[in-house]
């Protein structure tokens, strides 16, 4: 290992947008470490596609950022975690982090013992997520939703439309009809409208995602491999996409809050 290494960014990679949540709670809690973002967002959604096709996107994601020399990769899409990790890890050296929707803290969570989990078709579908559920959701109840579209509007930057209201109101229903007291954001891009699924389910319904715990995740393991940077100083962020919409910087720029000049892939 060089000495140089400490200083080489750290991947973090989404079908699109999404991901950016994630990159928020890795940069607030990892201010010295470069970051390289890779939005996938010509083809997203992956949500409603095969694993095979998802892991195929994700090999040339992750090899474009494994050629920019990156130290760790993070998996910033439960999807794409759900079909690909393994085939990553087998690949590449570095280390890999990817995640799950939240029904290990949901099931501490809940007071009633009923969980709703709003995630793409392709992670409620996935052999990784029926193994969650026989590990952490035998003693609640859970129900689940694919929400069809709402990764589609959050690409588009809309974050509080009338369709973007229609189809959360669509699909936190069926979970509040339930009981649900607890809901798992179970998508990187929902947090971005966190505010308004709020507002809908009401304010006594707790709702849960991951991207803290990612980022705490990533520090734990770049601390244990000898990894994390000894910048003192604020690093960079630098984003990628190759999505083809012409508002496409704008809307990274408005998920992430800042100025943002966008390489196109
Ligand atoms: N952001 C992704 C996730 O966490 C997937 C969105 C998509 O369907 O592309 O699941």
């Amino acid at each position: 290992m060089t000495s140089s290494i400490h200083n080489q960014a750290i991947g973090v990679m989404d079908s699109g947008v999404g991901g950016i949540s994630v990159l928020k709670h890795i940069r607030a809690l990892l201010p010295f470490e470069h970051l390289m973002y890779v939005a996938d967002s010509k083809y997203a959604p992956y949500g409603n596609k095969t694993a095979e096709e998802i892991t195929a996107r994700c090999m040339v994601v992750a090899d474009y950022l494994i050629a920019q020399d990156v130290k760790a990769l993070v998996v910033a899409c439960n999807t794409a975690t759900a079909a690909a990790i393994d085939k990553l890890r087998e690949t590449y050296d570095v280390p890999i982090i990817g995640m799950e929707p939240a029904v290990k803290p949901a099931a501490a969570a809940t007071k009633n013992g009923v969980i709703g989990v709003l995630a793409t078709v392709g992670t409620l579908k996935s052999a990784q997520f029926a193994a969650l559920l026989e590990s952490y959701g035998r003693n609640v109840k859970v129900v689940t939703q694919g929400c069809v579209g709402l990764v589609e509007c959050i690409e588009r930057g809309e974050l509080d439309t009338p369709e973007t209201l229609a189809l959360i109101r669509q699909y936190t229903a069926p979970l509040l009809a339930e009981g649900a007291d607890t809901i798992v954001l179970g998508c990187t891009h929902y947090p971005f409208v966190k505010q308004v699924i709020q507002e809908i389910v009401g304010k006594n319904i707790t709702l849960i995602d991951t991207g803290e715990a990612v980022a705490k995740q990533l520090k734990h393991k770049l601390d244990e491999k000898g990894l994390l940077t000894k910048n003192t100083e604020k690093a960079e962020v630098h984003f990628w996409t190759n999505s083809e919409a012409e508002n496409a910087e704008q809307v990274t720029e408005k998920l992430w809050g800042h100025h943002v000049e966008e390489h196109r892939l």
